[in-house]
């Protein structure tokens, strides 16, 4: 692993970024399996991509091969608040972004650690607004200076942490198993999006769109559960969908992409993947 400031991200760059988190209160839906392969592709774009995992269950740091870092994107996020002076810790963000090669392509972490989950819990009794913590630190650092893309994995969870992605996002994408029960997981979540907008302290995020994932056509059910999700899925476009794939699974048992690849039967994923990175930009430009 290299450091941050390495040769291609010198402070001196200025990009546009653009943050992209992948949200869905429901856990194993697919959002660090998402995030990672359209990390993976935006790079494969030639966009300079920065993964932010917010979720104390640390997936996708482990999909990147991080294990248990003992600093973490919630030593930083506390670090960024004048008032928590008491819980500061001696790191500093460019020490903590790590760097991961897979072929020639190039992307960076900030990894997550369960220390997060008492994020919630430390920002408590602060004066500034603790929606903002993420927004601001991703300022105070420039971050969006530095990346085309910085791409966020979300907790399987509604609290603190997923209103401070909502403020600090450009765009969602919002990953589901259509069944039954994610019709009101959803309308759940449009909720706390309209609260958050409602508050207007922060541009609210665009819904770039919704990805059916883990679909099983041969469930009959499936499809008249697609059928009425889609029916109130009107807040954003529905992304094709994605079958339940075996290859999927081993990637990640392997720490590995699907442009890992480049047998026949990752084709398919690789190209749906390059698809999702192509309407973020188009979306986001
Ligand atoms: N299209 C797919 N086909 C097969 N397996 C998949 C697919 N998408 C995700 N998976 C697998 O489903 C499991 C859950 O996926 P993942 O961890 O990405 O979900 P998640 O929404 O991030 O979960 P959590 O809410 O716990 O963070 C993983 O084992 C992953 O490899
Ligand atoms: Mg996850």
């Amino acid at each position: 692993m290299l450091s941050f400031f390495s040769k291609s991200s010198q402070p001196s760059e200025t990009r546009e970024g653009k943050v992209v988190a992948f949200l869905n209160q429901k856990g194993g839906v697919g959002k660090t399996t998402m995030a990672f392969n359209t990390a993976r592709a935006l790079s494969e774009k030639g966009h300079k991509v920065l993964c932010i995992d917010m979720d104390p269950q640390a997936n996708l740091s482990l999909l990147f091969g991080l294990s248990e870092e003992k600093f973490h994107i919630h030593h930083l996020l506390l670090n960024s608040l004048r008032e928590l002076k008491a819980l500061h810790t001696p790191v500093i963000t460019s020490e903590l972004i790590k760097k991961y090669q897979d072929s020639d392509v190039y992307l960076d972490i900030l990894p997550s650690g369960q220390e997060l989950s008492g994020f919630e819990l430390s920002v408590a009794g602060i004066n500034a607004p603790r929606q903002l913590v993420l927004k601001r630190f991703i300022e105070k650092n420039s971050l969006k200076k530095h990346y085309d893309f910085i791409v966020i994995d979300g907790p399987p969870t509604l609290g603190l942490l997923v209103v401070n992605i909502l403020c600090a996002a450009n765009g969602l994408l919002i990953p589901f198993q259509p069944d039954q029960f994610s019709r009101s997981g959803l309308k759940h979540f449009h909720e706390v999006l309209e609260d958050v907008s409602e508050m207007g302290i922060t541009d609210s995020p665009k819904i770039i769109g919704y990805i059916p994932n883990l679909v099983d056509k041969r469930r009959k059910q499936v499809s008249s559960d697609f059928k009425l999700i889609s029916q109130e899925l009107n807040k954003g476009p529905l992304f094709q969908e994605f079958a339940n794939k075996v290859q999927l699974v081993k990637a990640s048992a392997k720490k590995k992409s699907v442009f890992d690849y480049k047998t026949k039967e990752y084709a398919h994923l690789q190209e749906q993947f390059l698809d999702l990175a192509q309407n973020i930009g188009e979306q986001l430009s």
